[in-house]
């Protein structure tokens, strides 16, 4: 599906405007990236936060399925489901659709838009449905959080504990506090993680990476692969690397294309850079321009949140050469409206990772 990012390229170049599939078409309205509503969260559920500020060590802190299905229609609506019905009226498993966005031309140095553990604010999080749903929005990078179990098991959640995001504390009661390291992945592989989002996505699982890569793989996206909480993790980025490499994901076409890799943690990037210098890495954090330096000895990109930067501080990470001596860049996140979208565009950022991407993507004029 990438291949449609290089075709809106070269569209640009030509000034010839693209629809999303890629081909030719008249501007789309500022409706057609609506949200479905038979995806929206339901309204009294858990809360969903998937904002705000996850500081982590910076440098010099201690370191620390089945074969892929087509969702259901139901699941996953097509474009009859994004009719609004007649009665607009929020619905059980629904929320009211937002105003549509204005949808600026295309452009050629848009940022690329990463969907935050998927389209995250239509499907439940850092499950299959929510890398299907950016796909569906057609949508290139997916971001993944990647966790250990107890038996050594990769798995894609984001919290340190499974109550938020999955119903492990009703299935195993006195298991508290429900920690990712103190389950198997056998346990966490019968839990639901859908159902805290939506009634539409009730059992839907907590994907191990190798299925989370296999789908991904399916859907020919991108990976921004995070590894969260490495300090809990001894030794989590050799496991990861065996995971990819498994799965295909260290060749040459992955490593130089599709993939990278991101960590709050400075010493955990260092080590991926370390053990696989080919691969393009990111540290997660808001470093101060002096500190930014230090950094560009191991990684290629400064991944901040997106409230504190400013044109001066995304210029000084420009500046910059990393790893690979190329110019470091910068993806921003957790950027959600279309306003702080176009704000960050224009303090010159690469990337920006958005539980939105849709809306995020025709808000900077992207692909
Ligand atoms: O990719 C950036 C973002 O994922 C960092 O924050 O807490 O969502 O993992 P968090
Ligand atoms: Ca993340």
């Amino acid at each position: 599906m990438y291949v449609r990012s290089f075709a809106a390229a070269a569209a640009v170049l030509l000034g010839i405007t693209l629809a999303p599939g890629g081909h030719a078409a008249p501007p789309a309205p500022a409706s057609a990236s609506t949200p479905l509503a038979a995806a929206r969260p339901a309204t009294g559920t858990r809360a969903h936060p998937n904002t705000g500020p996850n500081a982590g060590p910076g440098v010099g802190a201690p370191a620390s399925a089945a074969a892929p299905s087509v969702p259901t229609a139901a699941a996953r609506p097509g474009p009859a489901a994004a009719v609004r019905p007649a009665d607009s009226r929020p619905r059980r498993g629904a929320l009211p659709a937002p105003a549509p966005a204005p949808k600026d031309p295309y452009r050629a140095d848009a940022p690329v838009v990463y969907a935050h553990r998927g389209a995250s604010a239509y499907a439940p999080e850092n499950t299959l449905a929510a890398v299907d749903y950016a796909e569906h929005l057609g949508i290139d990078w997916v971001e993944n959080d990647v966790q250990r179990t107890r038996d050594g098991q990769l798995v894609v959640i984001h919290d340190e504990t499974l109550t938020r995001t999955t119903d492990a504390e009703e299935r195993f009661p006195g298991r508290s506090p429900w920690r990712v390291k103190d389950f198997t992945a056998a346990e966490i592989a019968t839990l639901d993680a859908g159902g805290w989002f939506s009634v539409v996505h009730t059992g839907a699982r907590v994907p191990t990476l190798r299925q989370y890569l296999d789908r991904v793989e399916h859907n020919q996206q991108r990976l921004l692969l995070e590894i969260k909480k490495p300090e809990l993790y001894p030794g989590i980025e050799a496991d990861i690397l065996r995971v990819l490499g498994g799965a295909g994901w260290l060749d040459e076409h992955h490593v130089t294309r599709r993939l990278v890799v991101q960590s709050f943690s400075a010493d955990s990037v260092r080590a991926v850079h370390r053990a696989r210098p080919d691969l393009t890495t990111a540290f997660l954090g808001n470093p101060q321009t002096a500190e930014l330096r230090q950094y560009a000895a191991f990684t290629d990109r400064i991944n901040p949140q997106h409230t504190s930067i400013t044109k001066e501080w995304v210029a000084a990470v420009h500046a910059l050469k990393g790893a690979h001596g190329k110019r470091m860049t910068v993806d921003t996140w957790i950027v959600n409206g279309a306003t702080a979208a176009r704000r960050v565009r224009d303090l010159g950022v690469d990337g920006i990772i958005s539980n939105n991407p849709d809306v995020v993507r025709d808000a900077v004029g992207g692909f």
